[in-house]
């Protein structure tokens, strides 16, 4: 018990930081001092949070168990606070890239980005045919196209298919609410689109999902509460769902989440526990829970989600499904619950990397958010993906023991992956250091709690006894930081955009597991009261924070299984604004990867001839 002052620690200043391989920067191990709590010992922890002065002592002790004291408080550093991590848009030299235009309308984004994809050809005989691959948006164009089915018969499919996982035996709780009524009428018009041989966009009649954090009519936005929609009624789509509906997707309904967003397992006590397709007695992660399982099941070829610590990534890697998390400021962040201000940003889950690309294409814009200072239009470039050959002088920026510090299956398979990488493509690993990533994961949860507890300060007084106890426990932590702890916070935010800047100029991305540990069991004890495991939610977003905290983009890709037959995902981190990079990267990666690639337990097949 740390009730006597630890001593404070006195950060070298970045510049004189050394980022080689043999830096003497040490690696502090996330050593997280909290049991893991389910059921009724959640709400005593919780009770106890509350009293007026136990409760400030047990958080003093928290945090000081958990080093928060000693790493941010009290530490000492020059660096000046970085509060927004909106960057320049430099001067990123792209290889193989095409320009948007982002006067564009959306459709004409979505076929731009089509003219980026690899050639298609029904007899390519010389690629290797994976043994199971998901339906992909030009799988559904071509059969639309070809009049095989209609995107009538794909939304009665789908509506038979979220009826049948949500039957007891498999109780799979993928939404929070969907409308079979509201689903037909646009399949209805997007089918008579097709008849008259005008569709809009090769997104035409495509399901795509939505969590439920962001707007999208005619539902409500409960962000996985309770309340919140009875407080803040949509009235309007979000602004990426306009994009959406505007190119005739067929939005399918709102995806099921952790509450707020504060935690990581997706396991929800009001709208019950995303359960992952290849097994459902796992978590499928969180908090876009939801989003990454209905494209792993097969559901729809691409969901939204919202990423403010890995929400995208790690469920998406959980789930054996693409998860790209865009540069902080690339996606209009209009109708999207401000569960936090500098922290999250909309993400896109995707059975594949082409169409992870189309719907980013859609989406994307080269505005800044309106509350955002302005005069930074960075263009947007897609990459040229009918070009992998040429992608061939790439240099990942690997630390080692970051790296490794993963389950044992997970680091056997990330590294295999590599050196196939570095085979086929001849990518090299060039060793760095990255200091203080410990430091950075405290000074971020601290960031997005203060942000977190600050949204909630609008319901505290009404709601708070709505929410479920581990959320709960969570806000109450939440507000337990000081003005200056979060200046401290920004500080780091800051050392580490330098570190990370510093890398970029040596590396063109950062390559790194997605998570620390596969999906883990869900017990039973967590279903009513949800858990708190900050053991193992620190392993999941273990590799996750450096894309929020300091708005870089990111994508993980399904690259094996471990013993079990769990998906494990590997991780790019690039540079502010380079998603074409990250992107033909990533298709890179899927391509060598990709016959590989197994079928879910839970897997609906919504085109399929019977
Ligand atoms: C932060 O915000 C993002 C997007 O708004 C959300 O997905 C995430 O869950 C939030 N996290 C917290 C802890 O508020
Ligand atoms: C799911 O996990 C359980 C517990 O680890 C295991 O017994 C079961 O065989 C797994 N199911 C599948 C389909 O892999």
């Amino acid at each position: 018990m740390g009730l006597f002052r630890s001593k404070s620690v006195v950060y070298k200043p970045a510049r004189d930081v050394d980022l080689g391989p043999h830096s003497d920067e040490f690696y502090l191990q996330a050593n997280v001092k909290a049991p893991r709590m389910a059921g009724v010992l959640v709400k005593i922890f919780n009770w106890f949070l509350e009293l007026p002065i136990l409760g400030s002592l047990l958080l003093y002790v928290l945090k000081e168990d958990n080093l928060i004291h000693k790493l941010i408080t009290r530490a000492k550093l020059e660096e000046p606070p970085l509060y927004v991590p909106l960057h320049q848009s430099g001067d990123l030299r792209e290889k193989e890239v095409k320009c948007l235009d982002s006067a564009l309308s959306p459709p004409e984004k979505a076929e731009f980005a089509i003219e980026c994809l690899p050639v298609y050809s029904e007899n390519n005989y010389d690629e290797i045919k994976p043994s199971f691959c998901r339906w992909t948006i030009m799988d559904y164009c071509r059969a639309y196209r070809s009049e095989h089915i209609t995107p009538r018969m794909v939304a009665q499919r789908f509506i038979a298919a979220v009826s049948d996982s949500s039957k007891p035996t498999l109780n799979m709780a993928f939404f929070i609410d969907y409308n079979a009524h509201d689903i037909l009428r646009q399949a209805d018009e997007s089918t008579l689109r097709y008849q008259r041989g005008k569709p809009i966009s090769v997104l035409d009649g495509v399901p795509i999902a939505i969590k439920d954090e962001i707007d999208c009519l005619p539902y409500q936005t409960t962000g996985g509460t309770k309340f919140l929609h009875k407080q803040r009624p949509c009235t309007d789509d979000a602004c990426c769902v306009k994009h959406l509906r505007l190119c005739g997707a067929i939005l399918v309904g709102k995806t099921n989440m952790h509450e707020l967003g504060s935690g990581t397992s997706g396991i929800n006590p009001h709208y019950g526990t995303t359960r992952n397709p290849y097994n459902s007695t796992k978590i499928a992660g969180g908090s876009s829970s939801g989003s990454a399982a209905v494209v792993s099941a097969g559901l729809c070829p691409v969901a939204l989600g919202v990423d403010g610590g890995g929400s995208v990534r790690m469920p998406a890697a959980l789930c054996g499904v693409i998860g790209l998390k865009p540069s902080f400021g690339r996606i209009p962040h209009s109708g999207v619950l401000p569960l936090n201000w500098t922290v999250g940003m909309v993400g896109i889950l995707a059975g594949t990397v082409e169409d992870a690309l189309i719907v980013y294409a859609a989406i994307s814009s080269g505005e800044i958010p309106s509350h955002q200072p302005s005069g930074i239009l960075p263009k947007i470039h897609l990459p040229l993906l009918s070009m992998t050959k040429s992608i061939s002088d790439i240099r990942l920026a690997k630390y080692d023991k970051w790296f490794n510090d993963c389950s044992e299956d997970i680091k056997a398979c990330c590294s295999k992956v590599l050196n196939k990488l570095q085979h086929h493509y001849g990518w090299k690993t060039i060793d760095v250091t990255i200091p203080e990533i410990e430091v950075m994961r405290l000074a971020h949860y601290l960031t997005i709690a203060s942000e977190c507890a600050t949204f909630f300060d609008a319901f505290r007084e009404k709601n708070f006894a709505e929410l479920g106890w581990d959320t709960r426990v969570a806000l109450n932590v939440y507000g337990a930081f000081s003005s200056k702890e979060y200046i401290k916070a920004q500080k780091i935010r800051n050392r580490q955009l330098m570190f990370h800047k510093k890398i970029f100029a040596e590396a063109d991305v950062i390559v790194s597991p997605t998570t620390g540990v596969t999906a883990y069991p869900i017990r039973d004890d967590a279903l009513k009261s949800g858990e708190l495991d900050y053991v193992n939610g620190a392993a999941l977003i273990r590799y996750s924070i450096a894309g929020n905290f300091l708005g870089l983009p990111a994508v993980t890709v399904p690259v094996g299984y471990d013993k079990t037959g769990l998906p494990i995902g590997l991780q790019f981190i690039g540079s502010p604004w380079s998603e074409a990079t990250l992107i033909h990267l990533a298709s890179a990666m899927q391509t060598i990867c990709k016959s590989e690639y197994r079928k879910p337990q839970v897997f609906y097949d919504l085109i399929k001839e019977d």
